[in-house]
């Protein structure tokens, strides 16, 4: 019965409204790839470069990508390393710390709160977009995610494709999670404010050191629900190592085979372990393109021959590159 539905369906006459379907579909495929033969002419990418590249692109099975804040600039973001990045005159680094955290979670809380505010208040853009939709079109891609902004699981990345190695602004875990007595599995996920006490105040900037802090007790902090010690964001602090299922994905995609494609977006690639897939991908045989404003000087984030090295804002560089293969993304 079923076997005999399936061919009435596939001989049925095409009626004059499938056909108008059809055209229409080939006319909005047709707007969809307009103008991906050549890169957007603002963006000063050669055309040997772009065609080298979206030959490749398209040709590639197994793609690797290195995701940094550069990413989400354009979501108004600050980076880790700007100009823009000192919080009350702090590395945020130097906030991002568990022993930190032990000596002033006040502080860390209202830190990560504002990182929190601005996160939940940025809207993804073009190049989140493009990426969710290139792991979409390409089964063997995989993404490393170094932000914790959330704005990738936002345009509906596929979560199999993407690893987020250092936690999510969006979730909170309790400060006993690796201790090595009585240790708590407490996590949960979260928005902003954490709680009331964390609000931040309406019309002054936290992050400047000239204005006081709202005076918030320790015991006003979220404590955890199960052993009531305090919690924390559920971000990987420095010093402390990539979640074990996680580095095992990872493993599992780069030990799976050649790679053909590394594109690395917006990292200044510096923090290990996440740089050293940069030369992992190299030695897997893929062909390296960096998408950031600057080139860097250090290893393992350096230039080398073959590379491909796409200058400018990475919402509109990655958008236009990777059209070849995902057609136009919101420009
Ligand atoms: N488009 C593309 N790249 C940009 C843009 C932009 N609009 N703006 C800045 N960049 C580049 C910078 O040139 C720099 O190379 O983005 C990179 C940002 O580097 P970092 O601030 O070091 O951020 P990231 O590489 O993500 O840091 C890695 O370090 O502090 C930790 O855990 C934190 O995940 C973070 C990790």
């Amino acid at each position: 019965m079923d076997a005999i539905d399936r061919t009435a369906k596939t001989s049925r006459k095409p009626t004059s409204s499938d056909k108008k379907l059809d055209a229409l579909k080939a006319k909005q495929q047709k707007r969809k790839f307009r103008g991906t033969s050549t890169p957007d002419p603002s963006l000063n990418v050669s055309l040997e470069d772009f065609t080298s590249f979206t030959q490749h692109l398209q040709a590639s099975r197994r793609i690797f990508a290195l995701l940094g804040a550069g990413l989400s600039v354009a979501s108004g973001l600050a980076t880790f390393r700007g100009s823009d990045r000192l919080w009350r005159g702090h590395e945020p680094q130097d906030l991002s710390d568990a022993q930190v955290f032990f000596e002033d979670p006040v502080k860390v809380w209202w830190f990560f709160s504002q990182r929190m505010m601005g996160a939940q208040e940025a809207e993804p853009n073009a190049a989140h977009f493009a990426l969710a939709k290139l792991a979409s079109a390409k089964e063997g891609f995989f993404a490393v995610n170094q932000n914790i902004d959330g704005l990738c699981e936002r345009v509906a990345f596929p979560q199999s494709h993407i690893a987020q190695v250092h936690g999510t602004l969006f979730s909170i875990k309790c400060s006993k999670y690796q201790a090595e007595k009585d240790k708590c599995d407490y996590e949960s996920e979260v928005t902003y404010p954490v709680n009331e006490h964390l609000t931040l105040p309406q019309d002054i900037d936290i992050s400047d050191a000239k204005v006081a802090l709202p005076e918030v007790a320790r015991s006003d902090l979220p404590h955890c629900p199960k052993c009531n010690n305090l919690l924390r964001p559920n971000v990987v602090f420095f010093g402390e190592a990539t979640p074990l299922s996680l580095t095992e994905r990872i493993y599992q995609f780069t030990l799976g085979g050649p790679i053909d494609l590394m594109l690395v977006i917006g990292t200044s690639a510096v923090v290990l372990p996440a740089a050293m897939y940069i030369p992992i991908a190299r030695n897997a045989g893929a062909r390296v393109a960096f998408f950031n404003m600057e080139e860097s000087d250090e290893e393992p984030g350096r230039l080398q021959d073959g590379d491909w090295f796409f200058k400018g804002d990475a919402s509109e560089t990655v958008a236009d590159m990777l059209k070849g293969v995902i057609g136009n993304v919101g420009r």
